[in-house]
């Protein structure tokens, strides 16, 4: 409805002028009164109340106008997947997007409970964030096959192909592993999880990973690997008891321009070339406060370019077999050079992390520890950086095919020209021993790559599983394969 005293003032010309200049003239002629019937100025004035309708609906609708073409000019330069993964990331991190009122009852809480629970004396009963992601389904494969509880949690976004997470979470419910659909920003989900079951262990991967999309949609990560990382962090701290210790995923990415080498957990953090690796390095920050106040018992794994079978699309490894497969031509960065990490190696880090990680010493009753909890932080790398050229020559060989190579100067956003890890602390602390060469992981990712796309005949111009389910597998697939 348009405001009381418009109609007066539509009677006016001279005032009307200011709603309607297009009609200006016909506007004064109305005020005159000389030129016009009776019945046109009847006309008239229903003309003016339905353009001033117009006008004040448009006012109204306006804002909203305004943010829909915003976020239609931002998907110009994302894909739609990403935008869609953004929305939903920061969308789910509202209370009211909350799992918890679909997850519920006996028969669910009875069902927690039973992936939770150990199959083996002396087990452990582990939470893992991210299970649909790559590193969080070899994790999870390992510590069910060696007898562990275990209980998922995704939120399955669509930075990459979602049906990629989806045939992971085939393959953990093949073996007898949950994952959760939701998002580690939902507290009421988290408490009710600690509530239910008694997790000795998180292990946190869930996060937004990939260095040069951070410009695209930067608040993903602060989403998830800042408020995400507090969520899981005050969930653990205020509604376990006992408190989990957790070991999580920070990243070989904090090292940033650190040119000491190789890269020791004594060097360095305070110079991050990219906003994930800041938000990585904030994690690091977060931590030490959580450790600090609440006595919870904290790993940092610091991954360096981890690879292999059921990896990560978004990754070079990967999306260079697929354009070598495809006959496009891939961009390299001249001098670039890798610690490429076997999966494998990685789980066994992950897992000897958890197996000496030490308990917390803070109760979620009192809110106050008892003592001071092990704070950690460790490199988990290959020790041997290679050129990102020789990688490519290894996959050209692997996939029977040369690749159409454009060699340029690495641009200065967010990618630094090498990694290479110290592991002496893990080595030390429970053994981790890196044994997988670039050749061999990359004969193990080929082919899983092959079967998982059908590319028998190789031919993979838009790969995509046929009705996104895993392929039928040639062997069994393992955390070890
Ligand atoms: N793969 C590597 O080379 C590498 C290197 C350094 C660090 N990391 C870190 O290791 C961890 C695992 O990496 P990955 O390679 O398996 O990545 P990934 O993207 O495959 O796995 C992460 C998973 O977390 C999920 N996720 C993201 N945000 C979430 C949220 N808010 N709530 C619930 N789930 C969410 C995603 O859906 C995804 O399945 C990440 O923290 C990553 O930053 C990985």
């Amino acid at each position: 409805m348009p405001p009381s005293g418009i109609t007066d003032a539509a009677a006016k010309g001279v005032k009307l002028d200011r709603y309607a200049s297009g009609g200006a003239l016909l506007l004064r002629r109305a005020a005159s009164g000389k030129l016009v019937s009776a019945s046109s100025h009847l006309l008239f004035r229903a003309t003016v109340l339905a353009t001033l309708a117009l006008v004040f609906l448009f006012t109204l609708h306006y804002p909203s106008l305004l943010s829909r073409s915003f976020h239609l000019s931002s998907t110009t330069s994302s894909s739609a997947s990403a935008q869609h993964s953004h929305r939903s990331l920061l969308m789910s991190s509202s209370p009211s997007a909350s799992a918890a009122g679909t997850y519920s009852g006996a028969k669910w809480e009875e069902e927690i409970r039973r992936g939770a629970r150990p199959a083996r004396d002396g087990g452990i009963s582990v939470l893992v964030t991210g299970a649909a992601g790559f590193v969080g389904t070899h994790c999870s494969l390992a510590l069910k096959a060696r007898g562990d509880g275990v209980l998922g949690l995704d939120n399955f976004n669509a930075y990459y192909d979602p049906a990629l997470k989806r045939a992971r979470q085939a393959l953990l419910a093949s073996r007898g592993v949950l994952i959760l659909d939701a998002d580690i920003n939902d507290a009421l989900l988290l408490a009710k999880l600690f509530d239910v079951a008694a997790f000795t262990h998180v292990l946190h991967l869930a996060a937004q990973a990939g260095v040069r999309y951070a410009m695209e949609a930067p608040q993903t990560y602060v989403a998830s690997n800042v408020a995400g990382l507090v969520s899981v962090f005050e969930a653990a701290a205020k509604h376990a008891d006992p408190q989990p210790a957790i070991v999580w995923a920070s990243s070989s990415s904090v090292y940033g321009l650190n040119t000491d080498a190789p890269f020791s957990e004594d060097h360095r953090t305070d110079r991050p070339a990219s906003l994930y690796a800041a938000t990585k390095k904030a994690g690091e920050a977060i931590a030490h406060a959580y450790n600090h106040i609440y006595g919870l018992s904290l790993t940092g794994l610091r991954f360096f370019t981890v690879y292999g079978p059921w990896g990560r699309p978004d990754m070079a490894y990967f999306s260079f077999a697929r354009a070598i497969v495809a006959g496009e031509p891939i961009t390299l960065f001249a001098d670039a050079r890798r610690d490429f990490t076997y999966i494998d190696d990685v789980v066994r880090g992950c897992l000897g992390a958890l197996d000496t990680a030490g308990r917390s010493t803070g109760s979620a009753r009192t809110g106050k520890k008892t003592g001071p909890a092990p704070l950690r932080v460790y490199n988990l790398g290959n020790t041997s950086p290679v050129p990102v050229t020789r990688m490519v020559a290894i996959l050209e060989k692997l996939l029977g095919k040369k690749a159409n190579k454009r060699v340029v100067t690495m641009p200065s956003n967010g990618d630094v020209p090498f990694t290479h890890a110290n592991v002496s602390h893990a080595a030390h602390d429970f053994g981790y021993r890196p044994t997988t060469s670039l050749e061999a992981g990359l004969r193990h990712f080929v082919d899983w790559f092959v079967d998982y796309y059908k590319l028998d005949d190789v031919k993979i111009a838009n790969a995509k599983p046929a009705d996104n389910k895993p392929a039928k597998k040639k062997k069994k697939m393992t955390a070890s394969s």
